[in-house]
């Protein structure tokens, strides 16, 4: 297999790539990506001398970018993970994430298709998110037949490039798999998400910025158990299926910065409630939804995935690795991140 993985160097792509370039010697991985601001090469430094890897800098929107990439390395299956991913960004700037999301996606499945007309097997995974199901009441959790219900402008492009995947599907038989997953944390996240924000915030006892009362509640998964998923499906799953992703694992927005203040109290010797000192509350999110809490059993019965981790763990050697990487911080937080952060916060 030749595998164009987009996005491999932000978060999430970077571990899928770190994950199939060891795991699997004799595939060619392609790590097309066009290094915004929150795409990072260092990500992968320990894994880009590897002889199964290439990185190639390109726009998911440009046709010539794309069929480029196609030619030149022979791609046999895509995995798509690049986007704009941050929601606090598309409210400010919806037509790009309307430009990148919805326009890159529906390029990449034209291009992909354009090539693959040899009757070889080939496979587009399409990676999504749950957002794209909406908000959730107290007790419900979304499953794969839950009616899609986009709040946000993020979640209406994600939702938009859902149904171009599912339409080439029915249309033209082209060979896609899908996933939607909930909220990833783990190390290289980028820092203007939750986690890593409060993390690098708590280290340098700067203000804990909480949107409105912080009742909000989200699914944290490992992101390595993300990447987990993603190759079950990439190689099990049916085609034209969807599988959601999740690790039944809820928390308040407040109860998750409460445990993290916790946590790190302790490993920076603190007094206890230091960290906790420095919560604020902020002006809510504009839509902000409510709930998001995924039903992974499709995964888990069909595919005998499981999440590898509790969450408890899993945040522990998250601070540890940004405590341990704050070169990387300083590197990815030092150009227009600055304005950003003030934009937002000040
Ligand atoms: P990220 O923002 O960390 O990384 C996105 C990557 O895409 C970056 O490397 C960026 O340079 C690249 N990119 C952006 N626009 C591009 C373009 N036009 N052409 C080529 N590359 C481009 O995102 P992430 O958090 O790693 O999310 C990856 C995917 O997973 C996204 O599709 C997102 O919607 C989805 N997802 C994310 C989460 C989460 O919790 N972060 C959960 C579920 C699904
Ligand atoms: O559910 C999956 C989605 O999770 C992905 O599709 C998105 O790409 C990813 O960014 C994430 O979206 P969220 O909006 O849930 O993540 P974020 O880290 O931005 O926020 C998590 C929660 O924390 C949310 O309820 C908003 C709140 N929040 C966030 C920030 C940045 C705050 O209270 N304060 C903050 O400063």
């Amino acid at each position: 297999m030749n595998i164009l993985i987009t996005g491999g160097a932000g978060f999430i792509g970077s571990h899928v790539i770190r994950r199939f370039v060891n795991k699997y010697p004799h595939y060619q991985i392609v790590n097309f990506d066009k290094l915004t601001y929150a795409g990072n090469l260092s990500n992968l430094k320990d894994i880009d001398e590897k002889a199964n890897y290439t990185f190639v800098k390109g726009d998911i929107c440009s046709i010539e970018d794309v069929s480029n990439a196609f030619k030149e390395h022979q791609i046999t299956h895509v995995i798509h993970l690049a986007a704009e991913s941050h929601v606090d960004r598309s409210i400010e700037n919806p037509l790009e994430f309307a430009m990148t999301n919805v326009i890159g996606t529906l390029n990449l499945l034209s291009v992909a298709k354009s090539f693959w007309k040899d009757g070889k097997d080939h496979v587009f995974h399409h990676v999504s998110t749950d957002e794209v199901y909406g908000s959730l009441n107290e007790t419900d959790l979304f499953k794969e037949t839950t009616a899609y219900d986009p709040r946000s402008p993020y979640s209406a492009s994600k939702a938009s490039s859902d149904h171009f995947v599912k339409a080439f599907f029915h249309t033209y038989d082209f060979p896609i798999k899908m996933s939607n997953c909930s909220n990833n944390y783990g190390s290289h996240h980028f820092p203007e998400k939750l986690i890593p924000l409060m993390i690098n915030n708590i280290l340098n006892m700067q203000a804990l910025p909480i949107y409105g009362k912080g009742e909000n509640i989200r699914d944290w998964l490992w992101v390595e158990d993300h990447a987990s998923a993603i190759d079950a499906i990439f190689h099990n799953g049916t085609l034209g299926e969807t599988y959601n992703v999740g690790g039944l694992n809820e928390w308040t927005n407040i109860d998750l910065v409460n445990f993290l203040c916790r946590l790190m109290d302790e490993k920076l010797n603190r007094e206890p409630g230091t960290s906790a000192s420095l919560i604020t509350y902020i002006k809510d999110r504009a839509g902000h939804d409510m709930r998001y809490a995924i039903d992974a059993t499709k995964l888990e019965t069909e595919l005998g995935w499981k999440p590898s981790i509790q969450f408890e763990e899993g945040l522990s050697k998250t601070v540890d690795w940004y405590l341990e990487n704050q070169n990387w911080v300083k590197d990815i937080t030092s150009g227009s991140y600055q304005e950003y952060y003030k934009k937002m916060y000040s």
